[in-house]
């Protein structure tokens, strides 16, 4: 399974790039907010940190609008995936693209007739968001589980990508769903590391070392 950074903070996204497990980035106008560069200059500065897959928002409603602005972001730089949300404009606008070449990341996914309806109409990669629906007392994994069974069934070639994680078992339950991707928050790809047994472990081994040195 692929890991993308949910973020838009640069010192974040070269930490997780150093690590060596980074395959792409998601943004969203939220997180582009706290940043303090225009959206464009950041943007180009994390698709120059990280060459795989950099999803840009579009924030147009109307799909000939949605279209230019598309367009406006993937000429920023090669690896950028155009975010959508998905609605019927938004859907109009992922066929255009698409036939253009730019992939589009389709976005606000809450149900599998969303997912499968941006398959159909070209999107590279859809964005289901399982922690709001957790939080909404429904089951986000499950949801997963439904499309990536549809995509099966039907050999789509999109890429679901779990959006909206909260903490380290969402990204084990998504591999084990058999999700493409999972973009996760720094604070969690953190997590995803620590273990206290390792480093109880660490500390013995070390104080351990220290007796045979003397
Ligand atoms: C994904 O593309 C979104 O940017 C993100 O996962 C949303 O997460 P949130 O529900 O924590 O805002």
């Amino acid at each position: 399974m692929k890991l993308f950074l949910d973020s838009a903070n640069l010192e974040e996204i070269r930490e997780v790039a150093s690590w060596g497990v980074l395959d792409g980035v998601t943004t969203n106008p939220s997180l582009c907010s706290k940043e303090n560069a225009t959206f464009e200059d950041n943007i180009r500065a994390i698709c120059a940190v990280c060459a795989g897959p950099v999803s840009a928002e579009c924030v147009s409603l109307r799909a000939d609008e949605i279209v230019v602005e598309g367009r406006g972001l993937a000429r920023i730089a090669p690896n950028v995936a155009v975010k959508i949300p998905i609605c019927l404009e938004g859907l109009k606008a992922t066929k255009t693209l698409h036939a253009e070449g730019v992939p589009v990341n389709m976005t606000l996914i809450f149900s599998a007739s969303q997912a499968l309806l941006a398959a159909k109409a070209g999107a590279r990669f859809v964005s289901p968001f399982i922690g709001r629906l957790d939080d909404a007392s429904e089951d986000g994994m499950a949801l997963i589980e439904e499309i990536v069974q549809i995509f099966e069934n039907y050999r789509f070639e999109t890429e679901v990508i779990v959006a909206s994680v909260r903490h380290p078992r969402h990204v084990v339950e998504a591999a084990l769903v058999g999700a493409d991707i999972a973009t996760v928050p720094y604070g969690v790809m953190e997590k995803l590391v620590k273990h206290p047994l390792t480093d109880i472990g660490i500390e013995r081994f070390l104080a351990d070392w220290r007796k045979v040195r003397k």
